[in-house]
């Protein structure tokens, strides 16, 4: 089946005329609208012309210009948000108050941790949380500015496979369908992303039309590695799509977010590169892909929501741990673990931290776009970004006149978002890890990604949180039956996930 090609599309557009000039007036020639009405603001011409980057639009009539604002994402953020509970407290209620069991961060494992003893067991809970919100990494908010609704820790897309988080989330609130699509930005065009068969037709100049074609074309194309195996990151990209695609999707693409060359990272770190040969071009393959109808946050207010949750926010628990000596039953510590054990001696884990960037497109009309899509990878070097966002095109937002992207820079320093997996921080997670394991005779567990330093997805810190209860239940409740392991489903090494976090 021939599917209309984006790419095709687009790379047509932005062969038109030279950068600059007005492309697309608003009517045809006989002073009709033009269907659909759909417009897309893009950075079409930022490699021609000569001109700053970035600067030129698509405006909506001949000679208007949208008002463009860039400015720190976290400037949008609202002062405190409990998601519409109404009951958050901002310092830890007086003694005698005490909880059978206290929770440290609001975020997906702490959360998911509290509704189950909650709802289930009928105890108390008492969270804190460090940040004025709750949500952890998934927050969004409505900005003020534009109406819409942005995730302050960047962009997140829920897709499983496993039917028991399925079900489980859907409890919480309204979820809307939708595919995660990417598309990236590479010479002057617009392609698929992960690559599938229209991508190498538009880069390769092929005309592949199916599976086996694409397999023969791709080997053709692939420098396999030697006898003994891919060595690094770089030789088993080359393997998998050849050098030229390599070179443009990957190496700049790992380059900035890790601020290492692929030829001296682990082949091991990041996996296998997939590619489709065919011209599916959803992001995820998963069963389940869905968004919350009203966004994370309203969602987890909804997990949240039972009154044995008590919820502090904007309090970091190292300031209260004292004053909540002896009154927490057990504790859930969902932060980072080296913080936790600060005082052990051990050195500090590192961590790739990213930058969000807001760039405000006003009045671009309700139906005004910047880029083509819900999400743009930036592999080449060229440009300072890798990721940006536009939050419009995702399911459930508001109506608005604007439009908002969130480009991202990836860094060392700032919030710890994504472990960096190297010897040094495995060997020294395991040392951490085994002072983990003696607190948990004192009734304190480690519980999500910073506690567990790896990176989870949603639905796998949904679940690893709902399996530790179960564990934990089950430790206090001898007769009930064992938890079943899960068979290895966390592989979490595929290329996307290593390479291009989502
Ligand atoms: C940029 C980015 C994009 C992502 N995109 C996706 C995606 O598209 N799809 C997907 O499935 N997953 C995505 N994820 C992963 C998702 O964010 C995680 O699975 C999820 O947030 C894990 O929840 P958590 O509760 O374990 O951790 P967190 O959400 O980090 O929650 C931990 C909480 O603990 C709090 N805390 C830490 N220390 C303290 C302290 N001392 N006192 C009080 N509170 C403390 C923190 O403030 C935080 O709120 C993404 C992650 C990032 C960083
Ligand atoms: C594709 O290759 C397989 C295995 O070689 C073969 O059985 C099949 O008929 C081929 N399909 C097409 C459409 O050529
Ligand atoms: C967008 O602008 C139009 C024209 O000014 C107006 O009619 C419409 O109500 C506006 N939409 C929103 C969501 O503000």
């Amino acid at each position: 089946m021939l599917v209309p090609s984006i790419a095709a599309l687009l790379s047509s557009v932005a062969s038109t005329p030279a950068a600059g000039v007005v492309l697309a007036d608003d009517r045809s020639p006989a002073g009709e609208r033009r269907l659909p009405e759909r417009r897309h603001l893009h950075e079409r011409s930022m490699r021609g012309g000569g001109g700053t980057l970035f600067q030129r639009f698509f405006p909506r009539t001949p000679g208007e210009q949208p008002e463009v604002i860039s400015s720190p994402l976290e400037h949008a953020l609202p002062n405190v948000d409990d998601g519409g509970l109404g009951k958050a407290y901002t310092s830890v209620p007086e003694p005698p108050r005490k909880w059978d069991v206290c929770v440290v961060g609001a975020g997906l494992s702490g959360g998911v941790i509290a509704e189950r003893y909650a709802t289930l067991r009928k105890q108390s809970v008492l969270i804190v949380e460090k940040r004025r919100h709750i949500a952890g990494n998934c927050y969004d908010f409505l900005d003020d500015q534009t109406g819409l609704r942005l995730n302050l820790y960047g962009p997140h897309n829920f897709h499983t496979k496993l039917t028991n988080v399925w079900d489980y989330v859907k409890r919480f609130g309204r979820w809307a369908h939708y595919y995660h699509k990417k598309l990236a930005w590479s010479e002057g065009r617009f392609v698929p992303f992960p690559l599938n068969t229209e991508t190498l037709n538009t880069i390769y100049d092929q005309h592949l039309m199916g599976a086996n074609e694409t397999a023969a074309f791709l080997a053709k194309i692939a420098e396999p590695c030697g006898p003994g195996g891919c060595s690094n990151s770089e030789q088993q990209s080359v393997a998998s799509v050849g050098r030229a695609a390599y070179n443009q999707f990957y190496r700049g693409y790992t380059l900035k977010q890790w601020g290492v060359d692929p030829s001296q990272l682990d082949a091991l770190v990041t996996g296998r590169i997939s590619v489709r040969s065919d011209f599916d071009n959803r992001y995820f393959t998963d069963r389940y892909q869905s968004q919350p109808r009203d966004g994370y946050t309203r969602w987890m207010a909804g997990i949240l929501s039972d009154p044995l949750i008590d919820l502090v926010l904007g309090v970091d628990w190292f300031d209260v741990q004292q004053r909540l000596a002896g009154r927490c039953g057990k504790l859930i510590f969902t932060g980072p673990i080296d913080h936790y054990f600060a005082d052990s001696g051990l050195p500090k884990l590192t961590y790739r931290s990213l930058r969000f960037e807001k760039l405000a497109v006003l009045n671009i009309g309700e139906h005004g776009y910047y880029q083509p899509g819900t999400s743009v990878n930036y592999p080449e070097m060229a440009v300072p970004f890798t990721r940006s966002t536009e939050y419009k095109h995702y399911p459930g937002q508001p109506r608005s006149n604007h439009t908002v992207v969130v480009r991202e820079t990836s860094g060392a320093d700032g919030e710890p978002y994504y472990p960096v997996p190297n010897p040094r921080n495995h060997a020294l997670y395991a040392k951490y890890k085994a002072l983990a394991d003696k607190e948990a005779l004192k009734g304190v567990h480690f519980v999500g990604r910073l506690a567990n330093y790896k990176y989870f997805n949603m639905d796998q810190a949904i679940d690893n949180a709902l399996r530790i209860f179960d564990g934990l239940d089950r430790d206090s409740a001898p007769g009930r039956p064992p938890v079943k392991k899960r068979k290895k489903e966390h592989k979490g090494g595929a290329h996307e996930d290593a390479l291009h976090f989502d």
